[in-house]
């Protein structure tokens, strides 16, 4: 380990030289009180210190992860202020500027361009992300995931803004392991489409490498709850099982797979046509569109030919996304997966892929029904885009990553987020 932070530093030293003489000055100061030979700098720069929504002076994060009123009142007053909304609107421009010099970029934003850990780098993970709008909100998730060993597939819709395609692009192009998805779809809600997505980003990680372990897929509007090296041990206390929703089919979304589906007018509609049963008589599942699963479950997805045919006979349902992956873990001699008897239900609270809060499930402690505390943010499709007052419970919290974020709602949230997640990796780097 100090070998390759050696070899990193000196990347850093060529690279500030070229840059200039300010960059140098700072690098002194950093060598004089950090780096003496034998002593490992604690990089202390590579913390995340300075956000426009959140001004050091004013802006405590510690307190607003503990749940401190005050600091949360702030953080409310501020994610309504007009200067704080001005700033926050970055241009998809902007990425395709910054991302001309890539090298610039990556250090500018603070990328942690060498694994922090032998654990880790022993250990790649392969991301699938789906993204469509909001190019900061992706921008941002990237940079707290990103790791060298692992391998990151970005699916960008294929009716998005040409601004955000461009940028995105520019962005994926600064990173050797993070590529466009080598076919793109045109998303429709609730349709076969956004399956294909992740298909066509599975095909494309499989082949790119053999060696990561776990697949995620995950959209432009999650985040992180852990650092990479929580994610990996997590995933290794799975001991090669998958981890995702996957319960028995409730009578009110029956519906949902027994009568066909045709796109019209860029929409889903049902038609009044039945539906055969599924393949083999499989018991269909509900479940999430969002999973976390060995490369042996996506090896069955691309190569087991009785999930071809399920495949197939998914295309024409609606939200295959909640039922496919779901059916998948209960199908026999898939790497990772669980016997279809009711006993071995895992819901979307047990599976550690993702926590979202739905907005029917929230209420108080002592309401009988509830499931989560109420949403400090607001609500978008019955779903909770949450606020820096949802932080404190976010990280009490198993799940890997959760639904939704956003810089437009709550700036605060996720740069108090990703500070916290940076620095905690900082300080297990060993
Ligand atoms: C931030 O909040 C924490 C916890 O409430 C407190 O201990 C600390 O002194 C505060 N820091 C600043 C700079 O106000
Ligand atoms: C990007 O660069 C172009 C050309 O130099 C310039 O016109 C534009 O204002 C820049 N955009 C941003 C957001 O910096
Ligand atoms: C896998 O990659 C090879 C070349 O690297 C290519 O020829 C092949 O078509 C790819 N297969 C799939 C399924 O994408």
């Amino acid at each position: 380990m100090r070998l390759l932070k050696r070899c990193w530093l000196g990347q850093f030293l060529m690279f500030t030289i070229a840059v200039g003489s300010l960059g140098m000055v700072f690098l002194v100061s950093q060598l004089s009180t950090d780096w003496t030979p034998g002593f490992i700098p604690k990089y202390r720069w590579l913390e995340y210190t300075y956000d426009h929504s959140c001004p050091e002076k004013e802006c405590n994060c510690s307190a607003i992860l503990q749940g401190d009123r005050e600091a949360l009142e702030w953080a409310k007053i501020q994610a309504i202020t007009k200067d704080v909304r001005k700033n926050i609107q970055i241009p998809d421009d902007h990425y395709i500027n910054t991302t001309q010099d890539c090298r610039s970029f990556k250090l500018k934003r603070k990328y942690l361009m060498f694994p922090l850990s032998k654990e880790e780098e022993e250990f790649p993970l392969a991301y699938s992300i789906v993204v469509h709008h909001k190019v900061q909100n992706f921008e941002r998730l990237l940079r707290a995931i990103y790791a060298p060993q692992n391998i990151y597939c970005v699916h960008v819709d294929k009716k998005s803004k040409a601004s955000v395609s461009s940028a995105i692009s520019a962005i994926t192009s600064c990173f050797p392991n993070v590529f466009l998805a080598s076919q793109a779809e045109n998303v429709v809600y609730a349709s076969w489409s956004r399956v294909q997505a992740d298909l066509n980003c599975m095909a494309d990680l499989y082949n790119a490498s053999t060696k990561w372990k776990y697949f995620i897929n995950l959209c432009g509007q999650d985040f992180p709850l852990k650092t990479n090296l929580e994610i990996v041990r997590m995933l290794r206390a799975l001991r090669g099982r998958n981890s995702l929703e996957s319960e028995n089919l409730p009578p009110e979304k029956k519906w949902r797979v027994s009568y066909v589906h045709q796109i019209v007018d860029g929409r889903i509609q049902r038609t009044k046509k039945k539906k055969d049963p599924a393949p083999f008589n499989l018991p269909i599942m509900s479940g999430s569109a969002y999973i976390v699963v060995t490369r042996g479950y996506i090896r069955s997805v691309l190569e087991d030919q009785r999930i071809h045919a399920l495949l197939e006979w998914f295309k024409d349902t609606y939200s295959p996304d909640e039922h496919l992956w779901a059916t998948i873990q209960r199908i026999s001699g898939v790497p990772g997966s669980k016997r279809p008897n009711r006993k071995y239900d895992v819901s979307d609270i047990n599976a550690i892929a993702r926590l979202v809060k739905w907005e029917a499930h929230e209420g108080s402690q002592d309401s009988m029904g509830a499931v989560y505390p109420e949403c400090k943010g607001n609500h978008v499709r019955s779903i909770c885009v949450y606020a820096a007052g949802d932080l404190q419970w976010l990280l009490e919290q198993d799940h890997l990553f959760a639904n939704k974020f956003d810089v437009d709602t709550d700036p605060i949230a996720i740069y108090c987020l990703e500070k916290y997640l940076r620095q905690k990796a900082l300080a297990d780097w060993k």
